[in-house]
């Protein structure tokens, strides 16, 4: 089986959103959506990898494929938890209203049946896709209540009043969460939805609950929420929010925030790791197919706090401690990647293989053109709001660059194509890097 370090990649082809994450059995299981014959998106096939630290993984076999009817177009997003020693999976099937002749892996219309469907695997690991498949909640019926096509990406949590279940969808085109309840995990209850008005997306995907020591969040991936009219005009959003189980509501707070600012991220899931802590990881989107086919990537695991009301994503301990041998310059690195530190003062920059990391008018501010594609529409700049510190951790590889301000108090990370090795900067203090222990 293929492995990966520190970041994992499509192992082929195509992956999007993170699915089924979970820490199961003493493993961490990461389910992906996975498109296996080309190198772009089509019929939705679930992919595997786990890990024992997040921080090296296996790809193990294909979990999920289209067999019935309620998913012959694709297996689409989804969570996994554990009841009573078993995995079990929650996802969207999806059945094409109008498919193209030309391309059976893509509609013509983008109309479709969603139906949310489950199974069960004793192991997490075999999944009997002919006849362990059930309908968990039947396609929306009623409009008013939410979209017959465009429900889905279930996200479910066990909470002290029994199992619930969030949807995205949405009602008169602003974004929605429905929610249901459920005491066995099978039988499941419409119960209510929140939502905001178009101004925040007219349909909201992936939603994520996730409650932390410091507050509750909601993550959406909102489709057409486009903050300052920048591309692309998705979006990941995090509100704070109130989940009241008694009654199955959710109020969502305007006061929202961005998972980060370099727009590559998207689709973020969380689960609870080893020790209790939400850990998130989220898709990077990527313009083409890197040199050796393959194109999409996930982010690395980080942290989901709620510091002061503000919602922080420090990357997670363990990537942190797998890679904390220092070296004294990047090209002594595992060609993994490496992790840098440094802190910037107004109008200092470091470059590291080409990507550029400033501190301007009180902002982080980086600038990836000399190492992104042309032709694409970026962004290639993107920078934090004016901050009062500017302390920085770099977690960067030929791929993939992300840059940890104050802890994760801001991120912004960037998918770039062959970052290089050197590095240079005009910065008064140090720069130190790291990589990783020796096996
Ligand atoms: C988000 C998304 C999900 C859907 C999946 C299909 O990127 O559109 O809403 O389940 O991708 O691949």
């Amino acid at each position: 089986m293929k492995t990966s370090l520190l970041h994992l990649h499509a192992p082929d082809h195509w992956v999007n959103d993170p699915n089924g994450f979970l820490y199961y059995r003493g493993q961490y299981h990461l389910f992906y959506q996975y498109f296996p014959y080309a190198a772009a998106w089509g019929t939705m096939h679930w992919g595997h990898a786990v890990s024992r630290d997040l921080v090296h993984w296996q790809h193990q076999v294909l979990a999920l494929f289209p067999t019935i009817r309620e998913d012959q177009n694709g297996c689409f997003s989804g969570s996994a938890v554990e009841q009573n020693g078993e995995m079990v999976l929650f996802y969207t099937g999806v059945r094409y209203l109008t498919p193209n002749p030309r391309n059976i892996h893509v509609s013509l219309d983008g109309k479709m049946e969603s139906n949310q469907l489950t199974i069960r695997s004793a192991d997490g690991f075999s999944f009997d896709n002919w006849q362990g498949k059930q309908v968990a909640v039947p396609a929306i019926a009623n409009p008013e209540m939410g979209d017959f096509s465009d429900t889905r990406d279930p996200k479910v949590w066990r909470g002290k009043h029994g199992w619930y279940l969030m949807l995205g969808s949405t009602v008169r085109r602003e974004g929605r969460v429905l929610l249901y309840q459920s005491r066995d995990l099978k039988h499941w209850e419409y119960r209510s939805q929140a939502g905001l008005d178009a101004s925040y997306g007219w349909m909201w995907e992936c939603p994520n609950y996730v409650s932390t020591s410091g507050g509750e969040v909601l993550l959406v991936s909102a489709m057409g929420f486009c903050p300052n009219g920048e591309t692309p005009d998705s979006v990941v959003a995090c509100f704070p929010v109130r989940f009241r189980e008694e009654s199955c509501t959710m109020e969502i707070s305007k006061r929202y925030q961005l998972l980060d600012y370099g727009r590559d991220l998207y689709a973020p899931q969380t689960t609870l790791d080893e020790q209790g802590r939400p850990v998130l990881i989220a898709w990077v989107r990527m313009p083409k197919p890197v040199e050796e086919g393959w194109i999409g990537m996930f982010s690395a695991p980080r942290l989901v706090e709620v510091r002061k009301g503000r919602i922080c994503f420090p990357l997670h301990p363990n990537v942190r401690q797998a890679c904390s041998s220092p070296i004294s310059h990047p090209n002594q690195a595992h060609p993994a990647g490496y992790r840098a530190r440094f802190s910037l003062e107004e109008g200092e920059w470091v470059n590291l293989g080409g990507f550029e990391i400033a501190c301007r008018e009180g902002r982080i501010c980086t600038d990836r053109t000399a190492v992104y594609p042309k032709d694409t529409p970026g962004p290639y700049c993107c920078q934090t709001p004016a901050l009062d510190r500017w302390e920085v951790e770099v977690l960067a590889e030929e791929h993939l660059v992300e840059v940890f301000v104050n802890d994760g108090e801001y991120t912004i990370s960037n998918a770039v194509y062959g970052l290089g090795r050197e590095w240079k900067g005009n910065l008064a203090g140090p720069v130190s890097f790291y990589t990783l222990q020796q096996e």
